[in-house]
C-alpha cells in the first residue's frame, strides 16, 4: 500500500493558473516539489516551470494543451481544470454570448483537455484529473446564476462519468465544489454592483457556519488531497468545500 501525501515529482498542468484559486494551486504544487505547466490567458507573471498562455475558447489551444504540457515536462501525471467564468442572471437575462462563453470555458474546454489528456495518462500507466465545479450547480441549484450553475452541473456530471469510465486505466477523476471564495471572480461581482468588496466579503462571511468565506488556499489544499495518493480510493466524486454553508 502506498503511503499518503503527494508523490513528487508530479508533472502537473493547471488551467486558470493566473486566477485566485489557480495561483494558490500552483503555489501548493510547487511547495510539494511538482513540476507545473501554467495555462491561462496570460501566465507571464505566474511562478511556474512552464507557461502556455492562450484562450480556452480556441479549440486548437484546448485540444493541444495536454500534449504541449506533456512535451514541456516529459510527461503528464496531473491535470487540474480550474479555469472558469461566471455569468450572472436568470435565463431571461442571459445573452447568446453568455451562453457561448459559459459553456465554452466551463464545459467545452475541460472536455477537450480531458479527452486529450486521458490517452496520454493511460499510455503512461495512469494519472489524476481534478476539475473545479462548484456548490452552485455542481451540488444544488443557485439563484440568479442559471447558466453558471448549469455549466457547473455539467462539469460535475462529466467528472462522475469520466471517473467511472477511466478507472480501469488507473486514472482517477474527481471534482472540488467550493461555495464562495475570496478571489477576483467574487470581488469583481461586488465591485460591479457598487459594493466595497472587503465589506461585502466580511458580511458574507457571517452567513457561513465556519464564520468566513473560503480563501483560495482552503480550496487548493483540498485539490492537493484529490491530487495525492491520500485520495487513492476516490474517483468520480464531488467534494464540497463550503464551510458548512449550503447553497441558499
Ligand atoms: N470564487 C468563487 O467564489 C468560486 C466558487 C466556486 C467555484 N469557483 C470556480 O473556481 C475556479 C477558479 O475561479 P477563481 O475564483 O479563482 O476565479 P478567477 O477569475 O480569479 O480565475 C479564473 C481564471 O480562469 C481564467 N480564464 C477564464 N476564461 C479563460 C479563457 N477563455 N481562456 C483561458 N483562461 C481563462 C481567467 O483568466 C482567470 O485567471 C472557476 O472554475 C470557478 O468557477 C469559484
Amino acid at each position: 500500500m502506498k503511503s499518503s501525501g503527494i508523490t513528487p515529482p508530479q508533472k502537473a498542468l493547471v488551467t486558470g493558473a493566473a486566477g485566485g484559486i489557480g495561483q494558490a494551486i500552483v503555489a501548493a504544487l510547487k511547495a510539494q516539489g511538482a513540476v507545473v505547466v501554467a495555462a491561462d490567458r496570460d501566465v507571464s507573471t505566474v511562478d511556474a516551470d512552464h507557461h502556455l498562455s492562450g484562450d480556452l475558447l480556441n479549440p486548437q489551444y484546448a485540444d493541444g494543451l495536454a500534449q504541449a504540457a506533456c512535451d514541456a515536462m516529459g510527461g503528464l501525471d496531473l491535470v487540474i481544470n480550474n479555469a472558469g467564468v461566471i455569468t450572472r442572471g436568470a435565463v431571461t437575462e442571459s445573452s447568446d454570448a453568455d451562453w457561448a462563453l459559459s459553456l465554452g470555458v466551463n464545459v467545452e474546454a475541460p472536455f477537450r483537455i480531458c479527452r486529450a489528456a486521458i490517452p496520454i495518462m493511460a499510455a503512461a500507466g495512469g494519472g489524476v484529473i481534478v476539475n473545479t465545479a462548484s456548490c452552485w450547480g455542481g451540488k444544488a441549484p443557485g439563484p440568479n446564476h442559471a447558466l453558471y450553475c448549469m455549466t457547473k452541473a455539467a462539469i460535475a456530471s462529466l467528472t462522475q462519468c469520466m471517473g467511472m469510465d477511466h478507472a480501469h486505466q488507473n486514472i482517477r477523476i474527481n471534482a472540488v465544489c467550493p461555495n464562495e471564495v475570496n478571489t477576483p471572480m467574487l470581488r469583481s461581482g461586488f465591485e460591479r454592483r457598487g459594493f466595497d468588496p472587503d465589506t461585502a466579503i466580511a458580511e458574507l462571511g457571517k452567513t457561513v457556519p465556519l464564520g468566513r468565506i473560503a480563501e483560495p488556499e482552503d480550496i487548493a489544499d483540498v485539490v492537493m488531497f484529490l491530487a495525492s495518493d491520500a485520495s487513492r480510493y476516490m474517483t468520480g466524486t464531488l467534494v464540497e468545500v463550503n464551510g458548512g454553508k449550503p447553497v441558499s
